[in-house]
């Protein structure tokens, strides 16, 4: 081998093993720094020699592909569920049962936790991973092989030596708890709905078309196991151990059993240590071991005869429902908050929990004083699910849930089709004015050194009113506040100083539009190089824009159609905030060409003689625009090989010219004299008298 290639190989080798002991072992062997770095040298390495590229390298976890939907896929072996359980006793019956069909023959159960989480199963061929398919209907499943490709535990490539040539094995895909709280937080910071709990959350990522956002979100997966196989050994438990040794990621939760009362015991310690896991558990597994036993036992139309799963009861508790607070958040929505005498639950203890919206209240026609049931389900807020209505007190009083602003007074509203009532007055409302500084303020927006507690103080000292009011501050200003020093008052000043020269994106988000998270932001300066731009696009243009829905770019026009909104946007212009993208954020220079700008393009099969990435890139370039799926907006369909028959066939039916490689590169071969006009930015913008201009 050439030494480069070698030294390619090595750093792979290297990579995958640090990678092994971090998230299948959970016993780092490198600092995340190092590590970053080793991967940088491999890039750059690829980079100069992509040739040398291959599916399996660390690097290629994350495709640049996005999916435009999922392909169905048949199981080679059905994926079915289990029969569960929720007693002993029920466990004691499926323990004799299996013993009498076993012929009374000593046998072992194999007892497992049980993941809530997806099920997924891994096809591995000749050691590569190949396929990723969701469980779907048991018979047919989604194809998510390149968003599973970005899982850390889950090897793109088999370790060791002696797997079978083809392999499957199932497991279950799962969103970390940390992992979990981090992603909610930053969904709540960006106005976005709330994922109830890991396993919807996981569910929702993996449906996610962009492999990238996968990656971001950190998913997880345990491998419990491998069907068909006869070649294998006959013991399911040997095979987990097989699974290891080859890499994959199997629970350390597993007991060989060899009596009812171990399997009883295995429940009893989990029920209270699984409290402790990483993931969300909601059972055990009890298999039988041996695969020939497992075969004599059978199976049901839906389920093996040789494994039960036993549910553990959520936890709950029962507690005095003291008080309800009602807290006004950023966009004015009201959420109830009910405050009870404190109780431990499920290991921690518990004095909040939440109550939703109006509704909920009503539905439990709650009382002040009430016993009520809390549990902690896969949510880590404790909900309420029940009342004693029984242990009432006769003069408890009905939880009424305001007609008025709690914080202002002003009359609250629910909008047509929501749960939650919102507070109608925006732009003085107390508590959603700390808390749009707040958010603006943010890490991810403008980056401004500046706690919840300060800002209220600025707040009640009629110092900062809003956002615009942080670059009035003075020196003078700071000084008279207490706690405030020269020293803290200059850092402060700074750093909002400093916040000028954020990126767009930040800024963009930082103005918390409802529905304009961060990586909405991000795709927006894409498109619009300034707020002009964003503010006098139409509903149909933005949804236009791929990732951008009937939904933002609904609340993007009704946030730039308000006098208000424009005036303030100014300001801060005014203030010295460009809103406008920095060098940084520039895309690639456009040159519109006469055919393909502002045509919507759909990427659809195989090309031979540049990549798809290389399409888009190049179709962007030209001032066209990428679409991902095919709608009566779409104006071309570049086809390469392979292109769907569905697709096709939609195609055909709404009219839409498909160009096959060669017409398309036919098509904007430049024409004699032909000269490329203005980049669109400039042209979308200079003459859009929307906004004053700040200087
Ligand atoms: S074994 C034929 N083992 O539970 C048996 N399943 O209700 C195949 N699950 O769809 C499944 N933890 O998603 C097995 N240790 C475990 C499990 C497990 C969670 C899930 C799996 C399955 C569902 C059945």
């Amino acid at each position: 081998m050439a030494p480069i290639a070698t030294e390619i190989q090595r750093l792979r080798e290297e990579i995958e093993a640090h990678n092994y002991a971090y998230y299948v072992l959970s016993s780092p062997t490198i600092s995340d720094y190092d590590f970053d770095q080793l991967l940088k040298q491999l890039e750059r390495l690829e980079a100069e020699h992509p040739e040398l590229i291959t599916p399996d390298s660390p690097t290629q976890r994350v495709g640049r592909d996005r999916t435009e939907g999922f392909t169905q896929v048949a199981h080679r072996y059905p994926m079915l569920s289990l029969g569960n359980t929720y007693s002993y006793d029920d466990v004691r019956e499926f323990y004799e049962r299996v013993s009498r069909d076993l012929g009374g023959k000593p046998f072992t159960i194999i007892a497992e936790l049980k993941y809530d989480g997806l099920s997924i199963s891994l096809t591995y061929e000749k050691g590569l991973l190949i396929r990723a398919v969701t469980r779907g209907d048991g018979q047919m499943g989604d194809d998510v092989t390149a968003n599973v490709r970005t899982i850390r535990s889950i090897p793109l490539r088999l370790r060791g030596t002696g797997y079978p040539e083809s392999l499957e094995v199932r497991g279950e895909i799962l969103l970390p708890f940390v992992e979990f709280d981090r992603l909610n937080a930053e969904r709540h910071r960006a106005d976005l709905p709330l994922f109830a709990n890991p396993r919807n959350a996981a569910s929702g990522t993996l449906k996610q078309l962009d492999p990238a956002i996968v990656a971001e979100r950190r998913l997880d997966a345990y491998l419990y196991y491998v069907p068909g196989q006869p070649s294998l050994p006959d013991s399911h438990y040997e095979r987990l151990q097989l699974c290891k040794s080859w890499g994959l990621k199997i629970s350390e939760a597993t007991r060989r059993c060899h009596s009812l009362e171990e399997v009883l015991s295995f429940l009893d310690y989990w029920e209270q240590a699984r409290a402790e896991a990483p993931v969300a558990t909601d059972g055990v597994v009890l298999k039988v071991d041996s695969i020939t036993e497992q075969e004599e036992l059978g199976y049901t139309a839906k389920t093996p005869r040789w494994a039960i799963a036993y549910k553990y009861q959520a936890e709950q508790a029962k507690t005095r429902l003291i008080s309800v607070d009602f807290q006004v958040g950023r966009t004015g929505a009201v959420t109830p908050v009910a405050n009870l005498d404190a109780v431990a639950l499920s290991g921690t203890t518990v004095r909040r929990a939440s109550l939703h919206n109006a509704d909920f209240i009503e539905a439990f026609d709650l009382h002040i004083d009430d016993q009520v049931l809390v549990e902690k389900g896969g949510e880590i807020i404790p909900k309420i699910v029940g009342v004693v209505t029984e242990e009432r007190p006769s003069d408890a009083q009905p939880v009424i849930f305001p007609s008025h602003c709690p914080a202002c007074g002003s009359p609250l509203e629910r909008n047509e089709g929501e749960a939650a009532y919102y507070c109608t007055n925006q732009a003085t409302c107390p508590p959603q004015q700390t808390a749009r500084i707040e958010h603006f303020s943010g890490r991810k927006a403008a980056d401004i050194r500046l706690g919840a507690e300060t800002i209220d103080l600025l707040f009640t000292h009629g110092l900062v009113r809003s956002i615009a009011d942080l670059y009035r501050l003075k020196l003078e200003d700071l000084l008279q506040l207490p706690g405030f020093k020269e020293r803290s008052a200059t850092r402060l000043l700074e750093s909002i100083e400093a916040s000028k020269e954020r990126p767009f994106r930040a800024l963009l988000f930082g103005l918390g539009i409802r529905f304009v998270g961060e990586t909405v932001a991000k795709t927006l300066v894409q498109r619009y190089a300034n707020i002009q731009a964003l503010g006098a696009a139409t509903f149909e243009e933005l949804t236009a824009i791929p990732d951008i829905g009937a939904v933002i770019a609904e609340s993007l026009v009704h946030y730039f159609a308000s006098p208000e909104n424009r005036e303030f946007i100014a300001e801060l212009q005014r203030l010295g905030l460009p809103l406008s993208r920095r060098p940084e954020e520039e895309p690639l220079p456009t040159t519109d060409h006469a055919a393909i700008s502002g045509k919507a393009f759909v990427i659809s099969g195989v090309f031979t003689h540049h990549s798809r990435e290389e399409y888009k890139a190049l179709i962007e370039s030209l001032g066209g625009k990428i679409a991902s799926s095919i709608s009566s907006k779409t104006s071309y369909v570049l086809a390469g090989a392979n292109m769907g028959p569905a697709k096709l066939a939609k195609a055909t039916d709404l009219g839409i010219t498909i160009l096959s490689e060669d017409e398309f590169l036919a098509l904007i071969e430049p024409h004699e004299g032909e000269q490329p006009a203005a980049s669109t930015d400039e042209a979308d913008t200079a003459d859009l008298p929307l906004f004053s201009n700040p200087s």
